[in-house]
């Protein structure tokens, strides 16, 4: 695992966009990103919205979305992505699982064979304040493929914040599994902010456990972490 530690958000947004654009720039021929959701990735979007970088032969698969919403939802992912990043940018193709389907299973099935068949190239992730990796809560087997997940109480307390009451943050999502995420062939994982600081020295220091699902990313060959200096507080 390497990793950098910058002083501020901004540089964090900026190291870890170049690093996506190094990566599409060796691509000419085309590749397939990886994307997230939540806060980690925002300063990221913002730096590519302001690039002019052509992303015409780039293929985007985001790792989750949660079960119930439509895509045209205003919470739903798909709604996240088109405003912090498909209305400016214009990528080959973009895709997320559909939240609103008759059967979550089924559709997690045909997201796995999807994602199996681009193959992903680099993988954007962040971690959750319990080590959660995707939607991937402590327990979740190290080989799990996409799935239909509960979320924790905690995860929906944290993403509260895009919701007005918790009781609108849904109760399931459909995530890329820890094993679909391992078979990236490079990660970058941003994090900033105290409140990661625990997860980030689990994650970097500690024994790989399903209790800290970001751990598993000790055994992937090619992994950079990008991190605040609050939430590199903890390493020692
Ligand atoms: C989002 C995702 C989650 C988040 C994690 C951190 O697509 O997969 O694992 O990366 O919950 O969320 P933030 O960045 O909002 O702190």
């Amino acid at each position: 695992m390497k990793w950098m530690i910058v002083k501020k958000a901004e540089e964090l947004a900026n190291v870890s966009y170049q690093l996506m654009k190094q990566e599409i720039l060796r691509h000419p021929e085309g590749l397939t990103i990886g994307l997230a959701t939540g806060s980690s990735p925002l300063g990221v979007y913002e730096e590519w919205r302001q690039d002019e970088l052509d992303c015409r032969h780039v293929t985007t698969v985001n790792l989750d979305e949660y079960v119930g919403l439509s895509p045209d939802h205003p919470h739903s992912y798909h709604t996240f992505m088109k405003e912090h990043l498909f209305d400016t940018v214009t990528f080959k193709e973009s895709y997320l699982p559909i939240g609103n389907t008759a059967d979550s299973h089924q559709e997690s099935e045909r997201y796995e064979q999807l994602v199996r068949t681009l193959g992903i190239d680099i993988q954007l992730l962040g971690i959750g304040s319990n080590g959660h990796i995707a939607f991937n809560e402590p327990g979740t087997p190290f080989d799990a493929k996409t799935h239909v997940t509960e979320l924790t109480e905690s995860t929906r307390m944290a993403n509260q914040r895009f919701f007005d009451r918790l009781e609108d943050v849904p109760t399931e999502a459909i995530t890329m599994g820890i094993g679909t995420i391992m078979e990236a062939e490079k990660i970058l994982l941003v994090a900033s902010s105290e409140r990661k600081a625990e997860a980030v020295r689990d994650m970097m220091e500690g024994p790989a456990t399903v209790d800290c699902p970001a751990t598993i990313l000790q055994r992937h060959a090619d992994v950079m972490v990008v991190l605040d200096e609050e939430a590199a507080g903890l390493l020692s």
